[in-house]
């Protein structure tokens, strides 16, 4: 059978040292011992036809009283014991078939859980370019079909592929040996063109399958999209809108299937009438055998239940070749993932990196994500250790780039990022991300409970640390007022708990990772000013003695940084402590007046609000920092 694209034999040679496991002896006996079960299952399979062939002749011969030849001395007076044979041959294929299933699917999943397990490892170390650009779910898909593929394709090859041909073989063998090479030569011509006819049709079905599966998933994500949107699709009275997109998809869906049911049809009638004029053929040579007294009865019976039994495997041919096909395709899809080399790796012999103090320094950086559109065009600036910079700015001015560069997530083009003096390019990427810690603007949570998603910023946290986050992040009165508190799930991304929450809860992993860098990227700006006031203080108190970058959108969270700089379209076009930029009457200080004036605004629109929800919330007022 030609396989194009990811050759058989290229991904089996890759596949091979998972299935044939170096250093697991009991894996590679279960190897031997599953061929050996196939080997003697296959010669039961061919006895089988053997002792019908002999009771026929018996009976025969018991009713005629005349010996036939082709029945072994002895065995005459006993048709029941030969039938007896065939039963008991019949079992014994039945049972070494389920013996062997058993024994290898222990080998093949094994293989599957190292490759899945290789596979997962590497999506990790791939970069965040890679996985932004990737479909939400793609990923997860890559692996679970990959993982079906290598079962399948171990599975069918060596359970299924390897015995019909030794099969194949032995029939004609036998047929040339019991009777003469025009039977041998009239059923190799019958299976020579079902395989072909077979082959043909599968293409086609292949064809047909695809379409088919593209429009199955054109249709789920449609839904999914469409579920997850419920909210948005309410908004906008969109539901009729919504389920016409659905049918348009399910449409094209419908017309693939029943193309398939029918191309199905096809096939089977095809093979069919192939497998039935070679048959025919046989059974008409036998009989003229008969006629001719070459042969006995008992043969004519032999090459019947041969032909019949044969039809079975190869019945099975078309949905093998398919299946193989497919599963080389998934299995190549994954190992494509393996293959690809992270964007950023660790130099070989790259040191861990050391943070005696934690100043973090920016040396004229230069970025940009596509090369087209420049992110950053030079930026240069200083944290000393255990001080606290602020990076204020318009939206999509690179802020959070900044972030993105110093987690080493991207490589700058040009210019150096370094902590203590060591190039963070040059150090391990582990111990460099252990050395800072991270509070996003959007926190996303394990969908597990609140204490798992806070013991994550320090797996070996004892439970009083763990607590002692959660106060320091103010989040333990809220934790303890749930019925299950830290065993409370959080629901899928956090979404059972409000922004503010998830913030904290962010805010306390963070305490527990307790790094000697920390960055705050927009940390408090999704909040309302109430939950903004509060988690301030618990941040403020975070930060205080680490170096900590402060990205920030609104300026009354920063006043009191030791320096901030003012990013505007990658370049720093100011820079200082809040009462000099004040006075240098710059972008700063007309950003400063603008939000003051705003915030005024909405402070007197929403005073009223605000009591009610303080009132509401019956927490203390935000503690005093300091
Ligand atoms: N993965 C990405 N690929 C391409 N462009 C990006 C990517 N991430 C961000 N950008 C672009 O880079 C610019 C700066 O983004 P960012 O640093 O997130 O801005 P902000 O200052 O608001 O935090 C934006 O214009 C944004 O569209
Ligand atoms: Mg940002």
């Amino acid at each position: 059978m030609p396989l194009d694209r990811p050759g058989l034999i290229a991904t089996y040679r890759r596949l091979w040292p998972y299935l044939w496991p170096h250093g697991r002896g009991d894996l590679q006996r279960r190897i031997f011992l599953a061929f050996g079960l196939l080997m003697l299952a296959k010669a039961a399979t061919m006895v089988m036809p053997f002792t019908f062939k002999w009771a026929t002749d018996a009976l025969v011969a018991a009713t005629e009283k005349s010996a036939p030849a082709s029945v072994p001395a002895g065995l005459i007076s006993a048709p029941f014991l030969l039938i007896g044979l065939y039963g008991l041959s019949r079992v014994a294929m039945a049972a070494m078939t389920q013996v062997r299933d058993g024994l290898f699917a222990k080998v093949a999943m094994h293989a599957v859980r190292r490759l899945a397990l290789l596979t997962f490892e590497h999506m990790h170390r791939l970069s965040l370019r890679f996985h932004l650009e990737r479909k939400t779910g793609g990923l997860t898909r890559v692996l679970e079909r990959g993982r079906n593929g290598i079962e399948e394709l171990s599975r069918l090859m060596v359970l299924t592929l390897v015995p019909t041909i030794v099969e194949l073989a032995l029939v004609l063998g036998i047929l040339a040996y019991e009777f003469d090479w025009l039977y041998s030569a009239v059923v190799a011509t019958m299976i020579a063109a079902y395989l072909g006819f077979t082959w043909k049709a599968t293409e086609w079905r292949i064809g047909i399958r695809r379409r088919m599966n593209n429009s199955d998933t054109d249709a789920t994500t449609k839904a999914v999209d469409s579920l997850l949107n419920y909210e948005t699709v309410k908004y906008f009275g969109a539901e009729s809108r919504e389920t016409a997109r659905y049918d348009a998809s399910m449409e094209k869906y419908e017309k693939a299937s029943t193309q398939t049911y029918v191309s199905l049809a096809v096939l089977n009638a095809g093979q069919a009438v192939i497998f039935t004029l070679g048959m025919t053929a046989v059974m008409a040579l036998a009989a003229r055998d008969i006629m001719a007294g070459r042969t006995t009865i008992g043969g004519f019976v032999l090459v019947n239940t041969m032909l019949v039994q044969l039809s079975m495997p190869l019945n099975f041919m078309g949905m093998i070749y398919r299946e193989i096909k497919q599963a080389l395709v998934d299995i190549d899809d994954m190992f494509r993932i393996i293959d690809r080399n992270p964007e950023i790796a660790d130099r070989p012999g790259a040191p861990v990196l050391a943070v005696p103090a934690g100043t973090v320094r920016f040396e004229d950086v230069r970025f940009a994500y596509n090369p087209e559109r420049p992110i950053l065009r030079g930026v240069s600036f200083e944290v000393p250790a255990g001080r606290t910079v602020a990076i204020v700015g318009p939206s999509g001015a690179g802020k959070s780039t900044l972030s993105r560069l110093l987690f080493r997530f991207y490589e700058p083009q040009a210019g150096r990022i370094t902590i203590d003096g060591q190039d963070i390019a040059a150090v391990r990427q582990d111990s460099l991300r252990a050395a800072i810690g991270m509070v996003p603007q959007d926190t996303v949570l394990f969908n597990d409970t609140i204490g798992y998603n806070i013991r994550y910023g320090r797996w070996d946290a004892s439970e009083a640390e763990v607590r002692e986050a959660a106060r320091l992040a103010q989040i333990d009165r809220f934790i303890e007022s749930l019925p299950e508190g830290y065993e409370t799930p959080v629901g899928e991304r956090g979404l059972k708990l409000s922004g503010g929450e998830k913030q904290r809860v962010a805010i306390a992993r963070t305490i527990l990772k307790s790094p000697p860098i920390l960055v705050l990227d927009e940390a408090t700006s999704a909040l309302d000013s109430f939950t903004e006031r509060e988690i301030q203080a618990a941040l403020d108190r975070v930060s205080r003695d680490r170096t900590t970058l402060v990205i920030a959108h609104r300026l009354s969270t920063v006043v009191n940084a030791d320096e901030i700089l003012v990013l505007d379209q990658g370049r720093i076009v100011e820079r200082g402590d809040h009462p000099t930029l004040l006075t240098q009457g710059g972008v700063y200080a007309a950003l400063w007046d603008r939000q003051r004036q705003a915030d005024a605004a909405r402070e007197a629109l929403k005073q009223a609000e605000d009591e009610k929800s303080l009132r509401a919330h019956s927490a203390p007022e935000p503690q005093p920092v300091g």
